[in-house]
C-alpha cells in the first residue's frame, strides 16, 4: 500500500512537471526505450557484478566497451581516442589538503572495478524514471515560488561577459548536507557554459535523483538537444574504475571540522573534450566527447560558483551550504568554495578574476570575498542559507 502511495505521488509529480505538449511526452517514451535498450545492452557487456556498502549493485565493463562510444562514432577509439587528458593544466595549486576521498569505503570489495573496467550502476525502471522526473525538475528554472509555478534559487559568483574562452575551472567546495524533502534539491557546484550548453560538476542532495538524503557527487549536462544527470543522457563517458558518478561524499563539514572536495573541469584544446578531475590528486573520473556539444566544444564563455536550491510551490524553500540564516563571513559556519579558478588560453589554472555575484532572492546569501591573502583560500567564496522562502504564498 505505502508502495502504492509512492508511485502514485510519483506519477502525479512527474504529470505535473512534464510540460504538456505531447512532442515531449513522445521524445521522453523514446528516450525511455533507448535506455531501457541500453540496459539490456550493459546486461550483455557486464564482465563482473559488485555491491556498495549502500546496497546499490554495479556491472564493471570494459571502459572501451562503453555504448556511448559507438554512438559518439568514436571509431578506432582503442588506439586513439584519449580517455585522459592528454596534457594536464599548468600552474600552482592547492595547498591545503582538501578530503581525502577514499572510494574503497564505498565499495563492499574495498576497490571497485578490475583495472581496465568502469563501474556502471545497474538501474532499474524505478531508477528511469526518477531520473527523468529529476532532469523535468531540474530544467523548470523559475524564480517566483507561486501556487503554480515551483523555484529554483542561486547564490553564484560567476565571471563576468568578456570575450575570454575559458579552458576550465575549479574549486574546493566545502561538503554539506543540508534537509531537502520530497522533490526540493539542494546542490553546490561549479558551472562552465557557453551558448546554449553548460556542464555543472559538484554535490547534491536530491532525493527524487537518489532515493536517499545523501549528499552525492553528480554532473547535469544540458545540451541544445538533451540535457540530464550523470550518465542519463549519452554526455558524459565515465573512465574511473571506482568512482561512479552519484557516489555519496562523506564526511560532512561540522563546527569542528570542515571538509571539501576539489571539483575540476578542464577542457583539453587539442580534441575538444571536456575532463572531469575529481578530489585532491585531480583524477580524471570522465569527460564529454567534443560532439556531445554545440558551443562548448569550442570551450566555454563563463564559468560560475556556488549554490542552487530548488523548492516545489507546496513547501518553504529548503536550506543551501551549512543551512545558516546569514552568513557569518568565516569558513567554519559558512558554505565556500575557496580556490576559485580558471583555467586560461594558454592551459594555466589562474585565480578566478572579474567576477559579480548574483543571489535572486534574499534568503540565499553569496559573499565574493575576493583574493583572501590566505594561501588555503585564495579567492574565496562564501555562500547559503537556511531557505523558507514561500513566495507570495502563505503556509
Ligand atoms: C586506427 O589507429 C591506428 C593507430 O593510430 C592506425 O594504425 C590504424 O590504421 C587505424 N585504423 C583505422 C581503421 O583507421
Ligand atoms: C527508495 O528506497 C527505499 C528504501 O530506502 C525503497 O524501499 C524504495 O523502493 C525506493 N523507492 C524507489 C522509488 O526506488
Ligand atoms: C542534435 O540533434 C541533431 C538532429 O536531431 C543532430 O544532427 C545533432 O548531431 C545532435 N547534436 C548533438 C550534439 O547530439
Ligand atoms: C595564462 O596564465 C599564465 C600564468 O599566469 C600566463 O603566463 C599566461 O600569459 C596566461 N595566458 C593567457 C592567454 O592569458
Amino acid at each position: 500500500m505505502a508502495k502504492m502511495v509512492v508511485l502514485l505521488v510519483l506519477f502525479t509529480l512527474f504529470l505535473s512537471f512534464s510540460t504538456n505538449e505531447v512532442g515531449c511526452k513522445r521524445i521522453y517514451r523514446e528516450d525511455h526505450m533507448e535506455l531501457k535498450r541500453q540496459l539490456k545492452h550493459l546486461n550483455k557487456l557486464a564482465k563482473k557484478t559488485i555491491r556498495t556498502k549502500y546496497g546499490d549493485t554495479y556491472d564493471c565493463i570494459n571502459l572501451y566497451e562503453h555504448p556511448f562510444f559507438n554512438y559518439h562514432s568514436l571509431k578506432n577509439h582503442t588506439y586513439d581516442f584519449p580517455v585522459r587528458s592528454t596534457s594536464n593544466p599548468k600552474g600552482i595549486r592547492d595547498q591545503k589538503s582538501s578530503l581525502l576521498f577514499n572510494p574503497s569505503n564505498f565499495w563492499l570489495n574495498g576497490k571497485g572495478c578490475p583495472d581496465g573496467m568502469v563501474p556502471i550502476k545497474r538501474n532499474t525502471e524505478d531508477d528511469l524514471k526518477r531520473a527523468k522526473l529529476a532532469t523535468e525538475i531540474h530544467n523548470s528554472k523559475y524564480k517566483p515560488l507561486t501556487i503554480d509555478r515551483p523555484g529554483t534559487h542561486y547564490a553564484i559568483v560567476r565571471t563576468k561577459n568578456t570575450n575570454i574562452v575559458y579552458h576550465g575551472g575549479s574549486t574546493s567546495i566545502s561538503i554539506y548536507n543540508p534537509k531537502v524533502e520530497g522533490t526540493q534539491y539542494s546542490s553546490a557546484r561549479i558551472k562552465v557554459l557557453n551558448g546554449p550548453d553548460s556542464i555543472e560538476v559538484g554535490w547534491t542532495v536530491n532525493p527524487t535523483l537518489y532515493n536517499d538524503t545523501s549528499t552525492r557527487l553528480y554532473t547535469f549536462t544540458k545540451t541544445s538537444n538533451s540535457s540530464c544527470f550523470n550518465t542519463f543522457c549519452k554526455s558524459i563517458i565515465p573512465t574511473s574504475t571506482d568512482i561512479p558518478l552519484g557516489i555519496p561524499i562523506v564526511p560532512i563539514s561540522t563546527l569542528d571540522q570542515q571538509f571539501d572536495m576539489k571539483f575540476m573541469l578542464f577542457w583539453d584544446s587539442s580534441n575538444g573534450n571536456w575532463f572531469l578531475k575529481f578530489g585532491q590528486d585531480e583524477t580524471d573520473i570522465g569527460f564529454w566527447p567534443k560532439n556531445v556539444f554545440t558551443a562548448l566544444g569550442d570551450g566555454a564563455s563563463y564559468v560560475e560558483w556556488g549554490g542552487e536550491v530548488f523548492s516545489p510551490p507546496d513547501m518553504p524553500s529548503p536550506p543551501m551550504g551549512s543551512g545558516r540564516a546569514h552568513l557569518q563571513q568565516d569558513t567554519v559556519f559558512d558554505a565556500y568554495c575557496r580556490q576559485i579558478k580558471t583555467i586560461n588560453e594558454t592551459d594555466f589554472v589562474v585565480n578566478a578574476v572579474d567576477t559579480e555575484k548574483l543571489s535572486d532572492i534574499q534568503q540565499y546569501e553569496v559573499l565574493d570575498e575576493g583574493m583572501t591573502g590566505a594561501a588555503d583560500f585564495q579567492h574565496l567564496v562564501l555562500f547559503g542559507g537556511a531557505g523558507g522562502y514561500t513566495g507570495n504564498k502563505d503556509f
